[in-house]
């Protein structure tokens, strides 16, 4: 499974690009907005610290604008992917971005319909948001396993990135249904890594090194 970071903000994807186990970078205009600094430098910045898919989101609404907005977005580094909320002007921006070249992120995504018709539309990837649906009693992780089978019917090879993390919980749940990526937030990456046993473990082996004759 692909690790990706969901945040704009340079040190935390530093710190975790520094553990080796990054593979790219979510942003969205929410996370962006926590930042001070214009977005198309932010962007740039990003693809600079991470080599892999880097996703940058189109606020335009309808695709006659998406397309142009998207492909200005495209041009700032190689590895970056559009991100477009998933609807009807949206998928049309895919299907032309698509056949461009350009890889898409359809996000915003709650239901197997939508991400059936993103992976139509030619999506690079589809983002399953699942903790907002868990918010409001929904079992995301059901959805992700959904669009999983369905993708796997039809061998689309739109890659899921499992969105809208809440807790390291999620995280091994995306893996066991087989998601190709889990986008975390870096409180939950750094949660991710540690555990109580592991600390005490570690304190009472260097204590007892201390007993060890040289
Ligand atoms: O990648 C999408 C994600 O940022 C949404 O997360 O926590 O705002 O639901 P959240």
């Amino acid at each position: 499974m692909k690790f990706f970071l969901d945040t704009a903000n340079l040190e935390e994807i530093k710190t975790v690009a520094s553990w080796g186990i990054l593979d790219g970078v979510t942003t969205n205009p929410s996370l962006v907005s926590k930042e001070n600094r214009p977005f198309k430098d932010l962007v740039a910045e990003i693809c600079r610290i991470v080599p892999g898919p880097i996703s940058a989101e189109c606020v335009a609404s309808e695709a006659a604008a998406i397309v142009p907005e998207a492909k200005e977005l495209a041009a700032i580094a190689p590895n970056v992917v559009i991100k477009i909320p998933v609807g009807i002007e949206g998928l049309k921006a895919t299907k032309a971005l698509a056949a461009a070249g350009v890889k898409v992120n359809m996000t915003l995504v709650f239901s197997s319909g939508q991400a059936l018709l993103a992976a139509k539309a030619g999506a690079s990837f589809v983002s399953p948001f699942i903790g907002r649906l868990d918010d409001i009693s929904q079992d995301g992780m059901a959805l992700v396993e959904e669009i999983a089978a369905i993708y796997a019917n039809y061998d689309f090879p739109t890659e899921i990135i499992v969105a809208s993390i809440r807790h390291p919980r999620h995280v091994i749940e995306a893996a066991l249904v087989g998601a190709h990526i889990a986008t975390v937030p870096f409180a939950v990456m750094e949660k991710l890594v540690r555990h109580p046993l592991t600390d005490i473990g570690i304190a009472r082996f260097l204590k007892d090194w201390g007993k060890v004759k040289s």
